[in-house]
């Protein structure tokens, strides 16, 4: 069988997500399977077209998740995680060895990692409905992604409400947004780059240079030449 010919007609799928979104709403958070506008413009994303490690957080019944394995490289190897036991058995049908299945918490993400001998992700992509999460779950999840992405990764979410944005912008600043409005219901792609600099050394270092007017603190050493780890 191929695996299209195991991957169930809209109709299952539709049935499927509505029983389980009545048994976890807050978790599934959608009735509806991802649209294929939704899944093209984030199989779109440049940061594919070199990435070794992707991880993908609430791949629910995979429609996401193999828009992302066609358009990753043929060597790059993906780490679906998807919470609800349900979903994992669809998305354990999908026929490809780059895929590796999970059925854990997106918090568990590094050991994870470490378990399938990635080191960092180069693309996260997370349909995990951050507003339903508590504020503490969020941000610990926020984190783990942070600390698993290389540096000039990319974070990509997509998310029905915009709460994700003041939780990871202290992490990782400004995103870049695409609204996608063909799709129930209307959904907005948040992306970010890690940048080489964490944004919080930077706001530090900001917060500490003199302000205008200010006399600069006279150099001491050849450290304060450092710039980015190069002596200018
Ligand atoms: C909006 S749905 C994703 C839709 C899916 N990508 C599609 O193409 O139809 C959100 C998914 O995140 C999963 N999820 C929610 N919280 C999670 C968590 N903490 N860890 C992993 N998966 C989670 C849900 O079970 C659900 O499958």
């Amino acid at each position: 069988m191929s695996d299209s010919d195991s991957y169930p007609n809209l109709l299952t799928r539709l049935w499927r997500y509505l029983a389980l979104f009545v048994k976890r709403p807050t978790e599934v958070a959608t009735l509806v399977p991802s649209s294929r506008f939704l899944t093209r413009k984030l199989s779109e994303d440049p940061g594919f077209k070199h990435a070794r490690h992707v991880v993908e957080l609430g791949p629910g019944d995979g429609s996401t998740t193999r828009a992302l394995l066609a358009a990753m490289q043929p060597e790059a190897r993906l780490l679906a995680i998807e919470l609800v036991a349900e979903l994992v058995d669809v998305l354990q049908t999908i026929d490809d060895k780059r895929c590796i299945v999970e059925h854990a918490d997106a918090n568990e993400l590094h050991a994870l990692m470490r378990r399938h001998d990635m080191q960092q992700a180069d693309v996260i992509v997370s349909g995990i409905p951050f507003s339903n999460l508590a504020p503490e779950q969020a941000a610990q999840i926020i984190d783990a992604i942070y600390r698993a992405l290389t540096p000039g990764g990319v974070f990509v979410a997509y998310q029905f409400r915009d709460q994700i944005n003041g939780l990871a912008e202290r992490r990782f600043g400004d995103p870049e947004i695409c609204f996608v409005p063909w799709n129930i219901p209307p959904v907005s792609i948040y992306r970010w780059t890690k940048a080489t600099v964490p944004v919080a050394e930077l706001v530090k270092s900001f917060d500490e240079s003199p302000a205008i007017g200010e006399t600069p603190k006279p150099i001491e050493s050849l450290d304060d030449f450092r710039c980015g780890g190069v002596v200018t």
